[in-house]
């Protein structure tokens, strides 16, 4: 199998203007804006991975019967690149993006990008857009790597034409209200992901699918969803774009990956980081009474989300059909806030990288 490739660089002849630029840094917001040039990578049953070009950032063209508008072959990851101290750019576990990616994509019966042509593929974007990279600490540059099937025809089947594409945002924070708890909205109507199903893959279908719901948590007055087991709707499993932690005095629990929810590179970094700080760490089931109930008993003392976009994220308050509890009266609690100080001082290069998670590029 191919892992390298050569990759053809053709500058954007039109850039952003360094102002411009200043201008889209100083208030990044999230996935809005995109730097001047993208990654693309073709894949046909023939050539296998081919035609690796670094371009102007612009519109794909698509014959209208490109399988992936049918039947939706379309997977994706997401990870951040992060300005250091000494003005060079680093990312957090990208590996474990790539990896991930090919995950998504056994599972969608699509061809897996080599490890390294994805992160050859950041390595080359990062190279030519490096002035989009915040410095501020609380900012990043969003890569999002993604892959959908090109072939034209309507038969049900794996394609046989693939593009795996690249393309980068600035990113600051990914809720509007900053480092405020949440309110989460349990959902028993709908569901995420079955056994069996493609909960563990970052596939499109999964957030087309979880659109209804998270609507449905904003009627409710919720900020967010909170998926629940497909079987008994009482395990919880994850947010629409994070994992969740649940902290007991000096226990910290998360949900174990059933196969039915997106195994986190932040979940998992976090665990680590928790053990660090003293606290024992645990993936197990975690129930919607047993979090009401430990809720108010006052033995849960503090509930957060995690993921990429959104770092580290407190939950206030919880709603369902039933009623509605609070955790720590709404509060961000102290683990919380120490975990996401120790995560992004890391990412940032504050913290020393006892783990070996950065990655220069
Ligand atoms: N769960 C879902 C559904 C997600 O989309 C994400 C974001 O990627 C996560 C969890 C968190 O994963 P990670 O920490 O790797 O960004
Ligand atoms: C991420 O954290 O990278 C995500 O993919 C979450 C969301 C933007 C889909």
């Amino acid at each position: 199998m191919t892992t390298s490739l050569p990759f053809t660089r053709t500058p954007n002849p039109q850039p952003e203007t360094p102002e411009r630029v200043a201008e889209v840094l100083e208030k990044p917001g999230f996935g809005q804006h995109f730097t001047d040039h993208m990654v693309t990578i073709r894949w046909n049953r023939e050539q296998g991975w081919h035609d690796a070009v670094v371009g102007p950032y612009g519109s794909l063209q698509l014959d209208p019967a490109a399988m992936v508008l049918h039947y939706g072959q379309a997977i994706f990851e997401g990870l951040k690149a992060y300005r250091q101290p000494d003005g060079s750019i680093a990312s957090f576990r990208p590996e474990a993006n790539a990896a991930r990616f090919r995950a998504s994509a056994r599972r969608m019966a699509m061809p897996e990008l080599p490890d390294e042509l994805f992160l050859e593929s950041v390595r080359e974007l990062i190279a030519i857009d490096e002035r989009w990279v915040p410095t501020a600490d609380e900012e990043s540059l969003y890569l999002r790597p993604f892959m959908f099937s090109t072939e034209k025809g309507l038969g049900v089947r794996p394609a046989k034409e693939y593009i795996y594409v690249l393309i980068a945002s600035p990113a600051g924070s990914y809720f509007a209200g900053g480092i405020k708890p949440v309110s989460v909205w349990l959902s028993t109507e709908y569901v995420r992901a079955a056994p069996g199903g493609t909960g563990a893959a970052k596939f499109a279908g999964n957030y087309a699918a979880s659109l209804v719901a998270q609507a449905q948590a904003a009627e409710k007055g919720c900020d967010q969803v909170v998926w629940l087991d497909a079987i008994e709707r009482r395990w919880v499993e994850e947010m629409g774009g994070m994992n969740l932690f649940f902290v007991f005095g000096d226990k910290v629990i998360t949900p174990e990956l059933t196969g039915t929810l997106l195994p986190g590179i932040t979940r998992d970094s976090l665990l680590s980081l928790a053990k660090d700080l003293g606290y024992s760490v645990e993936e197990r089931r975690v129930s919607t009474e047993e979090w009401e109930k430990k809720a108010e008993s006052g033995e849960l003392t503090e509930v957060f989300a995690c993921g990429t976009a959104a770092v580290i994220t407190p939950v206030g308050h919880v709603k369902h059909a039933g009623g509605e509890f609070s955790v720590s009266e709404g509060k961000t609690g102290e683990l919380t806030m120490k975990l996401r100080e120790r995560l992004t001082g890391l990412q940032h290069g504050h913290v020393a990288d006892e783990h070996g998670w950065m990655t220069k590029l």
